[in-house]
Formats: C-alpha cells, sequence, structure tokens
C-alpha cells in the first residue's frame, strides 16, 4: 500500500458547502477503489492523505491534481506503508478554524502548529493530521 499527503492552496475561497459536496464525489470515488483518507481544510490551504493500493492512490492523486479548485500541490510525503491511519473513512474532512487570541481550546496547542503555512510542516504534517483528527473528532462526539 502506498500514502501521499500532500498541501495546495485553494484557488478559490472554500467554505463548509464546498467541502460537503467534495466529500460527498471523493468518498464515492475513493470507495470504489479502495482508498482512504482525511482532508483538513484551513482559510487558504488543503492538507490531505490518501492511501491504499498504491495503484489507485496514484489515479487519485493524479484526479486531484488535475482539480482546478486548488494550485500549487507540494507532496509533503510518500512512501509505502504496512497499514492505514485512517481506515475509517474513504473520505472525512475538517475545518481548521483560524487561531483566535485569548481562545483556550482542547486543542489550541495544535491549532497553533497548524497555524504555519502547511508547505512548511513537512514530515511533520502526517502526525499533525492523526493528533488533530483524534482530538477534534473526540470533541464532536461529546454531547
Ligand atoms: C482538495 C481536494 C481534495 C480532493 N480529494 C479527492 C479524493 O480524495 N478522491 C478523489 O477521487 N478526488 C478528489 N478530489 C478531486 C475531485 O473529487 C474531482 O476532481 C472532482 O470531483 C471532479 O471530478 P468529476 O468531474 O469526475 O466529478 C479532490 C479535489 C480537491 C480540490
Amino acid at each position: 500500500m502506498l500514502r501521499i499527503v500532500y498541501t495546495s492552496v485553494q484557488a478559490v475561497p472554500f467554505g463548509p458547502e464546498d467541502l460537503e459536496s467534495l466529500l460527498a464525489r471523493a468518498s464515492v470515488l475513493n470507495e470504489s477503489v479502495g482508498v482512504t483518507g482525511i482532508l483538513l481544510v484551513s482559510q487558504r490551504e488543503f492538507l490531505q492523505c490518501i492511501e491504499g493500493p498504491a495503484e489507485a492512490v496514484r489515479q487519485v492523486y493524479r484526479r486531484i491534481q488535475a482539480d482546478p479548485r486548488h494550485t500549487d500541490l507540494q507532496i509533503l510525503s510518500s512512501g509505502p506503508i504496512r497499514r492505514r491511519q485512517f481506515d475509517r473513512w474513504s473520505m472525512v474532512g475538517l475545518m481548521v478554524p483560524p487561531q483566535q487570541e485569548g481562545v483556550h481550546s482542547a486543542f489550541s496547542l495544535l491549532d497553533h502548529r497548524l497555524d504555519r503555512p502547511w508547505r512548511t510542516l513537512g514530515k511533520a504534517a502526517l502526525e499533525l493530521i492523526q493528533e488533530y483528527a483524534h482530538i477534534k473528532l473526540a470533541v464532536e462526539a461529546q454531547p
């Protein structure tokens, strides 16, 4: 199996409804070829991890590259994996809120780290995505 983590810059402003329709399409396409992953969306960037059978991941990445809703794609890490990190989702998306002065949330430390331009995260990106997803989903699951 192969995993690719890349970042890109939004070509047009991207809101919650845009994310919803993107995920609806992407998760159907991914499910049909056994690809899973996660997409983080900030005010101006995307950070995505896709994983699965190598040829399927390459094919999905080519489709992602061709999408005019973003530019300047940069792969932060790419390589063979034994196990998936995000096997629960054919594709899940999370909006990362902008860091607010004086606001302390369960994940403000992470938000702070995510506040840098995502292309500067390098190989640390995957770990940060995992931590973020973990905390975010735990917070959202609370009643
Ligand atoms: C940030 C971003 C993430 C995307 N993620 C996926 C994905 O995980 N899987 C996929 O098949 N396509 C992904 N795409 C590509 C779109 O799903 C695809 O280009 C779009 O639906 C157009 O394809 P269509 O004309 O066949 O509908 C992504 C595109 C963008 C901009």
